[in-house]
């Protein structure tokens, strides 16, 4: 079974790009929004809550885990890789390719708080982003909107429009999307970023297909890939309604 978490709904946008690979595994999935934003939370509150989540994944049969939260991966994974014996799966900005996309050589990362300021990432910018200027902004309200079912409309571009502006103002061309909820709201982004830059090629990079192909490269490798009917158990530590109404209707 594959155990996959997030700090709430965001993660499911990494499922379904999973979901696309290995359709007929079992899966579980956490959304932790009684704990929900992690995005300014501390890295021990975060390390404590990927333990609580694990191990009840694992409990319940989970044997690769898939951690659907860019903060969480930065604050988490090590310390999850040490303490339990399955194998963890984790995001990262995908800056690698947007470096290789960019044409203006401007390549702008919307993210929380949480992974702007960890080493991962820094690490991945001085590893692959040399040649790229990188200018980079928190998707302030972003996972509160997705949380809350709106990823168009007025108000989904009045609030999308406040974080992209900064980076489109730099001459960015390429945008990553470093928080697993921010995909949901692709679409009011590439909408704002023709509307304020008409004249640029913006395009947006969302991790997840490439974390979908690592996922199952790493389950072939392990024999962990059963092929015994596809099954999704939704669980939440606050509105399990919620979770469901997303996973309804934005999937
Ligand atoms: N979806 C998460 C991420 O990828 C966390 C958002 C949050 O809880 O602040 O970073």
């Amino acid at each position: 079974m594959i155990g996959i978490f997030d700090s709430g709904v965001g993660g499911l946008s990494v499922f379904r790009e999973i979901r696309k690979v290995l359709p007929e595994e079992k899966y579980i999935y956490w959304s932790d929004s009684a704990h929900c934003p992690y995005g300014e939370k501390s890295q021990e509150y975060i390390i404590d809550r990927a333990r609580f989540i694990t191990r009840h994944m694992t409990e319940k049969g989970a044997d690769i885990i898939v951690v659907a939260c860019n903060t969480a991966t930065a604050a988490a994974i090590a310390t999850l890789r040490e303490e339990f014996p399955v194998k963890f799966i984790g995001m990262e900005p995908a800056v690698k390719p947007a470096a290789k996309a960019t044409k203006t050589g401007i390549v702008g990362v919307l993210a929380t708080a949480g992974t702007l300021k960890a080493s991962k990432y820094i690490d991945t910018c001085a590893q692959w982003a040399e040649d790229v200027r990188i200018v980079e902004h928190v998707g302030q309200g972003f996972v509160e909107l997705v949380e809350n079912g709106i990823t168009s409309g007025p108000q989904a571009e009045d609030i999308v429009r406040e974080s992209l502006c900064p980076l489109l103002d730099e001459g960015s061309d390429t945008i990553v999307l470093g928080c697993t909820h921010y995909p949901f709201l692709s679409e009011v982004i590439l909408k704002i970023a023709a509307e304020m830059v008409p004249e640029r090629a913006v395009t947006v990079i969302d991790p997840a297909p490439a974390v979908a192909r690592h996922l199952m490269e790493v389950m072939q490798e392990d024999g962990l890939i059963r092929r015994d009917g596809f099954s999704m158990l939704l669980e939440s530590s606050g509105d399990l309604k919620k979770l469901e109404y997303i996973y309804n209707n934005l999937l």
